[in-house]
This record gives C-alpha cells, structure tokens and sequence, in this order.
C-alpha cells in the first residue's frame, strides 16, 4: 500500500516531524505545494503546522485528493497548544474539520503534536496577528485565562519549542498496526 506524507510548515516544525515520520515509515515526503496529484496514494498523511486554527496549506491540498482512491487520510496537527489537554484537541479538530470536505472529514484520523514559536523569525504578518491576539488575551482576567492563554502571555516575545520527536513512536505503531 502506498503511503505519502505531506507536509505545510512555515518555520520548520512540521516539516521535521514529517521528514522524520517518512524516515520511520520508508516512504515518500513533500511539501504541499509540491503536491501534483494524489491519485497513486492509498494512504495519504498530512502535517501541518496550525496557523488561527487552520493547518497550513491542507484547504489546497484536500482538494487534489480523490475520496474513492485515497483508503486512508491521516491529519498530524503541530501546535503550540498542549493536546494533552481535551479541550484543545477538541477545539482543534472542529477547526480543521471545517477544512476537510465531508466525505474525508467523516474518516479523518487525528494525531496532535507539539511544535514551537520563535518570534524573532517571525514573518511581519505572523507577528502583527500575534500581537493583535496577545492585546486580546492579556486584558482576560486572569482567572478566565486557560493553560494555554497563560502560556502564551507568558512566552509572548521569546523562544520556546516543545518539539518531541519521541512522540512520533506512538504514532507509527498506530499507523503501522
Ligand atoms: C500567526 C500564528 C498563529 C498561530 N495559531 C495557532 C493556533 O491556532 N493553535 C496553535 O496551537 N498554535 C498556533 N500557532 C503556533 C504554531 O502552530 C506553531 O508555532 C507551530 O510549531 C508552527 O509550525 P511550523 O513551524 O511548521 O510552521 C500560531 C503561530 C502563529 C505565528
């Protein structure tokens, strides 16, 4: 069965959790804007970084995908809220849900990474929406705040990464099982 992965990263981390997936896996990677056709893919995963709840570039790719030839499609979401925490998982796979035609949404499986933020390398556009997000966050009260609010006012401006490539292991054995 031929599996390919396919990747929308701006700054990186989705594009290393996906080389490292194919390398695990033995199969084909490529960036979404590569992507020409999908129709020789039985099994298609795409990972991507999220961007205001979209995952960057799957809305173009899910349009090249064939609902009859593709048996399989796998969405591998990285983020930098926690996906140990339900109620993001829950808010992110709505999000992205909204992405997916129908016919691929109702079999879509969901895997949720962790990626990372560096403000500094930052495009303008990235770092004004930031911006506009942290000016609304911070007047919450801070009893309002969830994990993810709090962590984000407090890292706003630096550098953090939470990426964890061990977290690919889990999902290779289910994706392989
Ligand atoms: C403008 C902007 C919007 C973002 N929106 C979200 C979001 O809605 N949810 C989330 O968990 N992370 C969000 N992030 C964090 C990114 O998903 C995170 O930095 C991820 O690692 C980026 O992937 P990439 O390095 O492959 O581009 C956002 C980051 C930026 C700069």
């Amino acid at each position: 069965m031929e599996t390919v992965i396919v990747y929308g990263s701006c700054y990186g981390t989705a594009k290393i959790y996906a080389e490292t997936l194919a390398e695990q896996m033995k199969c084909k990677v490529l960036p979404y804007d590569k992507v020409k056709e999908t129709d020789g893919y039985e099994t298609i995963i795409y990972v991507g970084g999220l961007y205001a709840g979209g995952v960057r570039g799957m809305a173009k790719t899910v349009k090249k995908i064939s609902t009859v030839k593709c048996k399989r499609f796998v969405v591998i979401t990285v983020g930098l809220a926690d996906p140990d925490d339900e109620k993001n998982v829950k808010n992110i796979r709505k999000a992205v849900l909204r992405q997916i035609p129908k016919p691929l949404a109702d079999r879509t499986e969901f895997y949720h990474l962790r990626g990372g933020i560096d403000y500094e390398k930052l495009s303008f556009k990235h770092r004004m929406m930031m911006k506009m997000l942290y000016e609304q966050v911070k007047k919450q009260p801070v009893e309002e705040q969830d994990a993810d609010t709090r962590a984000m006012i407090e890292t706003y401006g630096q550098k953090v990464s939470f990426v964890d490539l061990a977290c690919l292991d889990n999902i290779v054995k289910k994706l392989e099982g």
